[in-house]
Order: C-alpha cells, then structure tokens, then sequence
C-alpha cells in the first residue's frame, strides 16, 4: 500500500521506527515530515496527509504528535477522513474493523517505538468489516455534517 505518514515534534521519535517498519513490510511511504526536533503546527501537518487520504494520493494515513489526539481531531476536519488516536492493539485494529478509519494518530509521548510498530501492524493488517451493521453505521457517520 501506498501509506501517508508526518508527524510534528512530539512525534519525532516514532517517526522512524514507523518509517523503517513500513518498508520492512514493503509498503511505498509518502513522507509528509518532520525530521526534526524543532516545534511545528501538528494541524499543519494533519491537513496534508489528511487531504492527500481524501484524493487518494494515499491509501491510508499515519499522523504522530504528543498524544495523536490533536492530529486526529484535526486530520477528521477533512470530508472522508476517519482518524482514529490509539494506543493499545485492539484499539487500532477495532478502528478499521468496525469503524473503517482510515488515518491512524499515535502518541509519541504515549507509547514507545514497539508498540507503535505493533499499532501500525495491526492497523494495516485489517480490513474495514462488510458485515451489514458495521456498513450501516459507516453510513451513518458518513452522513453527518
Ligand atoms: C505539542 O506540544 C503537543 O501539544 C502535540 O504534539 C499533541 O500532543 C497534541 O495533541
């Protein structure tokens, strides 16, 4: 798949144990930045690989920011983006599962780099379910606004 992924400069640690993850899995990374310590927007970088999901210049995104909460609140601002701020594994893959987000946040002052691999693996190793209820509710969230 061709994932998108930046993060600002709480999320730099993260950034390339989840870079070197993606090419071990052979995945094309589309790198939005930051590489490097010094402070940054973290709704400046969301938008961008927010919206490269949306056009589908991408196939999923990853953000990273002190918390992942700041990127997904801003990254879910784009019309057809569902981004999603976990830190456990059943979290990350019931995101896809159930609610077929396609932006996964993570917080590098959350979790440390093995865990974000683990999130990222079980992130990209799931499917959106096409069972109907789970359909249905997509819908309806898809609905709103
Ligand atoms: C930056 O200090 C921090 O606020 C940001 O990375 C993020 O955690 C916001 O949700």
């Amino acid at each position: 798949m061709r994932i998108g992924i930046g993060n600002d400069h709480a999320g730099c640690s993260l950034r390339q144990p989840v870079i070197d993850l993606l090419n071990e899995l052979g995945h094309e990374v589309v790198d939005f930045g930051a590489d490097s310590p010094e402070p940054i927007d973290y709704p400046d970088v969301a938008v961008e690989v927010a919206r490269a999901v949306a056009a589908g210049d991408v196939d999923l995104g990853i953000l990273i920011c002190g918390t992942g909460i700041g990127m997904s609140m801003s990254a879910d601002k784009v019309a057809g983006v569902y981004a999603a701020a976990c830190s456990d594994c059943f979290s990350a893959r019931l995101a896809r599962e159930h609610t077929g987000a396609n932006v996964l946040c993570i917080g590098g002052r959350v979790v440390g780099p093995g865990l974000a691999q683990e999130l990222v693996t079980a992130f990209l190793n799931t499917q959106p379910s096409s069972e109907d209820r789970h359909v249905r509710r997509r819908q309806k969230m898809s609905d709103i606004c």
